[in-house]
């Protein structure tokens, strides 16, 4: 070949992948692919919201790999999916829910379940997760994630889930993953109930005005939650309170959506932006602090920190400022343990107060299993919290094998020669059909070959298929028992007419034909 022949070609195909990737036609190509060759259909939904992790870019490099193999013809093994390390057959699969900042893979490498379960940890931001729940099987989750630059799907159950990330923030809401997890009836540190319940934060101080209303007989100070008045719009936000006061709309974090009011006028302003806003919202008197107060329990362990800003940011959770580890004294620990029995229970609780410069303490909130991680000790919380995970998922394995030896036990009596009528055993029909999506589980990179690409979501479209099939199935198990009964009724209904048959016979016999 010479050279300008070369050149000419090199250009061309340039043109035509420049062409390609200024559009969207890769991705539109893939999605038709996905939905037609079985009617399925599993395009990811359009997400809200940034997702910095799932960048559209990376997948084009990947594409440009392939399509680069096509111009140029070689073949890289690179682009292969990795090979799975652990034993698809006895491996529980653990979905952690944070941002890409932390890896959580590392706090649980090397780690098995009862010593003879692989632990299996995929983690993704919510961005990154689309699931769909089914309420006889389970919910079958789909994560998009980066691998060496390359847009991937995943698809499996998770036997557990970490949630770390914000469910609700300023901008986004992620409720409806929360829900579909919960659905497939998923362990979750924490339950998925409080997660939900934590979802509003007045929702969370109503909660916890119980335990300041119970502890209030005893001493006024022995829960000291902060004095709060919730409006659910602008419209009754008519009464000046005492100023400064902090007027905080809607649920967020980090200090969004908190503001210090100091007189009348600006609370007119801030009225307007509540009725904006379309939120509801808090307002509570402004407290001149000298630094704020964290308290944590991670199952048992118990740490405590103050904050106190440099900045002379009055919020002091922006800006810089300095944290110090502190002693968790009893009370704290008091505070902990009471917060910890919120919605059926909390694994893992924060309580964030300041302390006054009047030398008084104040509850301002309460946080669950998002709570931030604070300092040094941060790395031992996290593996506190794999080691929880751990004890949580090894709990559940023994359930299971028991269960299942029960199971077990009940199908032989069951598949014993019984005199009466044919019908599903009870076995059958009451317990959930096992679908092991473990073994269907994949890796399936979205810009290979066509013939891969094909493979995989052929692989992923039987997955769900095959759910499909095994709720019908179970739909048909419980048909018999209607068709006996329509069948009785149709029996019934000839024997009636028999009887008829029969009178009228009779009657004849009596007075003649009728
Ligand atoms: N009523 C208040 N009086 C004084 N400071 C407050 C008050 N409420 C909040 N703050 C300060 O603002 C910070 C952020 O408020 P917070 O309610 O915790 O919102 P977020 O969790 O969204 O950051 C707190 O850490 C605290 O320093
Ligand atoms: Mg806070």
């Amino acid at each position: 070949m010479s050279m300008n022949t070369f050149r000419e070609g090199f250009t061309s195909g340039m043109s035509y992948l420049k062409r390609r990737f200024s559009s969207n036609d890769l991705q539109g190509d893939l999605m038709n692919e996905r939905t037609d060759s079985t009617g399925f259909s599993f395009n990811l939904p359009k997400r809200r919201g940034p997702s910095p992790s799932a960048p559209s870019s990376p997948s084009r490099s990947t594409s440009i790999q392939g399509l680069t193999r096509g111009l140029f013809g070689s073949s890289s093994s690179s682009t292969q999916p990795p090979k799975p390390a652990y034993n698809k057959d006895r491996c529980k699969t653990l979905l952690v829910i944070d941002t890409p900042n932390v890896e959580w893979t590392k706090y649980f490498r090397g780690r098995k379940l009862l010593g003879e379960w692989d632990l299996r940890v995929e983690q993704a931001e919510f961005s990154e997760i689309n699931l769909a729940a089914y309420s006889e099987t389970g919910t079958v989750v789909d994560i998009q994630v980066m691998r060496n630059g390359t847009k991937v799907v995943r698809s499996f159950k998770p036997d557990f889930v970490l949630v770390r990330q914000h469910v609700k923030d300023a901008t986004e809401n992620w409720k409806n993953i929360i829900i579909g997890l919960h659905y497939g009836q998923i362990p979750s540190l924490n339950t998925f109930e409080s997660i939900y319940n934590f979802l509003d934060k007045p929702w969370v101080v109503s909660a916890a005005m119980k335990i300041f209303v119970w502890s209030f007989f005893l001493s006024r100070a022995r829960f000291p939650l902060i004095e709060q008045t919730y409006f659910p719009n602008h419209k009754e936000m008519l009464v000046s309170p005492h100023f400064p006061v902090v007027v905080k709309i809607g649920h967020a974090h980090a200090g969004l959506g908190t503001v210090k009011i100091d007189n009348h006028y600006d609370f007119q302003d801030i009225i307007s932006l509540v009725a904006l806003s379309g939120c509801y919202c808090v307002t509570e008197p402004f407290i001149d602090s000298k630094y704020d107060i964290h308290i944590q329990k991670i199952g048992d362990t118990y740490k405590s920190f103050t904050r106190t800003s440099i900045s002379g940011n009055w919020k002091v959770n922006t800006g810089s400022s300095m944290l110090e580890q502190i002693p968790t004294t009893e009370r704290y620990k008091r505070w902990a343990d009471e917060c910890s029995e919120l919605f059926g229970g909390l694994d893992m609780v924060a309580i964030e107060a300041i302390m006054g410069k009047d030398g008084n303490e104040y509850i301002l909130e309460i946080n669950d299993c998002t709570m931030p991680l604070l300092g040094e000790t941060q790395e031992d919380d996290r593996k506190l919290i794999a080691s929880l995970i751990i004890n949580k998922m090894e709990a559940n394995c023994r359930e299971e094998m028991s269960k299942s030896a029960s199971i077990s036990q009940m199908s032989v009596v069951n598949s014993r020669p019984m005199a009466g009528p044919p019908g599903p055993s009870p076995a059958s029909t009451a317990m959930p059909m096992e679908f092991d999506a473990t073994l269907a589980a994949h890796q399936s990179p979205m810009m290979l070959n066509s013939n891969q690409q094909q493979q995989q979501f052929q692989q992923q479209q039987q997955q769900h298929f095959q759910l499909q099939q095994q709720q019908q199935f179970q739909q048909q198990q419980f048909q018999p028992q209607q068709q006996m009964s329509e069948s009785e009724v149709a029996k019934d209904l000839e024997d009636s007419e028999d009887t008829m048959k029969n009178l009228r016979k009779t009657f004849a016999g009596i007075f003649g034909n009728m």
